[in-house]
């Protein structure tokens, strides 16, 4: 047995939810082997939730349970977030930062909206901040990409990124079932956020766009910065054609150097459902598992994948931030800097560059063909394949075109070109392709 002679660390876990709880239950169970990690016991302190006598998935010492969470905070070694939301949690997290406490958090929403704040202010206090959870769950990739890549220049971050949507459009598309039970599922099994409207709409994605693209680019990203479009719009429309063209359909969550058209060079963050060909690797991602996809200039393609979201995986993440903060306070050494600041500008999403399936309902008559292949041409769109299909989606004829790349303000001017035209009854679906 080691023996160790460091004072315990005290960790104040804020939040005893669904994944708080399985953090409460690894710093309980598996105590010993932590101590002998760390070189220190990690003493979990207490656990900050609103109502401390609500059922639990794993129950810790009823006298841990606590509304106080600022005390329990003043008395941490390290604070442990997974509250969620962005108040108190905020507040409570600069708390702990300001008086030189290190943090962990897995609160996305908080770190696309106010992470440049808290950087800010660890870096100011030497405080640690660490939040490996808050993107794809126990998937090791924000430390890949802060520290394996840093010698490196990545150039496109590419990945499936929230598990509810992941599990939902899976659940549609290989067992038919309806968008509101596999939500429902989704949210039983503990991979919804408090308010699944973030995941389904597309904003827990689009979150971590941002932190993907702070760390890849080494610049500050925001929310507010990605273009996002979630899943409430898929129809089975999209679903047959998507299926009947060889492609499956999944929310991605996309950030990429670019070139403007003006020579601009910066980056562009997007999350949409994309098709993406049955044979590509990211269509075999099943149920609430992610996978994320990193194009580095010199490390080639890389894709790390693993269970995106639920109590005990994304703990185990929690855990990893914890371990090596706890280490770090034991050994002594200087606190992690933060990744030097580039300045890659956002870039309008019309600068992207994507191809594009446009299902169409068109007057099955002499002459439409051309017309409607003459409004791609008319704005430089090149066309990869047209195909008819009779008795698809209502009356009249089907058309179903997919292009090459193109610049996305192109292809946003073809769909509204198209709508106009008299011939076209109706745009059934426009769907962006990626991995073709
Ligand atoms: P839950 O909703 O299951 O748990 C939230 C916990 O925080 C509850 O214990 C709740 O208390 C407590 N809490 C919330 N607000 C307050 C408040 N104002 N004061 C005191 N306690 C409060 O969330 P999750 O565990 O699912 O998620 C936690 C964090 O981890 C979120 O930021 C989420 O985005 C992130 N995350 C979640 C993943 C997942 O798969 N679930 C994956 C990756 C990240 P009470 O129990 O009494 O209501
Ligand atoms: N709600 C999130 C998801 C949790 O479904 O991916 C993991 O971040």
């Amino acid at each position: 047995m080691t023996t160790t002679a460091h004072a315990p660390l005290r960790v104040a876990l804020l939040g005893g939810g669904t994944v708080g709880s399985q953090v409460a239950r690894i710093l309980t169970e598996d105590a010993a082997v932590l101590r002998d990690r760390v070189g220190a016991p990690l003493e979990l302190a207490g656990i900050a939730v609103r109502t401390p006598d609500a059922p639990r998935d794993w129950q810790a010492d009823p006298a841990l349970y606590t509304t106080d969470a600022e005390t329990l905070v003043d008395g941490a070694d390290v604070v442990i977030e997974l509250m969620g939301g962005i108040e108190p949690a905020r507040t409570l997290i600069r708390r702990a930062l300001e008086a030189g406490i290190a943090v962990v958090t897995g609160n996305k929403a908080l770190l696309a909206q106010h992470g440049e704040e808290l950087y800010d202010l660890a870096s100011r206090t030497g405080a640690q901040l660490s939040f490996e959870a808050a993107v794809a769950g126990a998937i090791p990739i924000l430390r890949p990409l802060r520290d394996s890549l840093a010698g490196d220049r990545v150039t496109r971050v590419m990945g499936i990124a929230n598990g509810t949507t992941n599990f939902i459009l899976d659940r549609m598309d290989t067992e038919g079932a309806s968008f509101e039970d596999a939500l429902a599922e989704a949210q039983r099994l503990g991979y919804a956020e408090a308010d699944p409207s973030a995941d389904v709409g597309g904003d827990d994605a689009a979150a971590k766009a941002a932190i993907l693209a702070t760390l890849a680019f080494g610049t500050s990203y925001t929310l507010d910065q990605v273009s996002v479009e979630g899943i409430t719009g898929i129809t089975a429309a999209d679903n047959e054609a998507a299926t009947e063209a060889g492609y499956a359909i999944k929310l991605l969550a996309i950030a990429e150097r670019v070139t403007a058209e003006d020579g601009t060079a910066g980056a562009i963050l997007r999350v949409h459902p994309t098709l993406v060909p049955r044979q590509h690797p990211l269509a075999s991602v099943h149920g609430a598992f992610n996978a994320v996809f990193v194009e580095a200039e010199n490390a080639g393609e890389l894709m790390f994948y693993g269970p995106g979201a639920g109590g005990a995986p994304t703990a185990s993440a929690v855990m990893g931030d914890t371990v090596a903060i706890a280490q770090r306070i034991v050994r002594g050494g200087p606190a992690r800097l933060r990744t030097p600041v580039a300045a890659l500008p956002a870039l309008a999403p019309a600068e992207a560059h994507t191809s594009c399936l446009v299902v169409l309902r068109v007057a099955d008559q002499p002459g439409v063909l051309r017309r409607v292949a003459a409004v791609f041409e008319d704005h430089g769109v090149s066309i990869e394949t047209l195909r008819q299909v009779q008795g698809a989606d209502g009356p009249g004829a089907s058309l179903r075109v997919i292009t090459h790349r193109a610049r996305q303000r192109d292809l946003d001017a073809v769909v509204a070109a198209l709508g106009a035209l008299d011939v076209v009854h109706d745009v059934v679906s426009v769907l962006r392709v990626e991995g073709n």
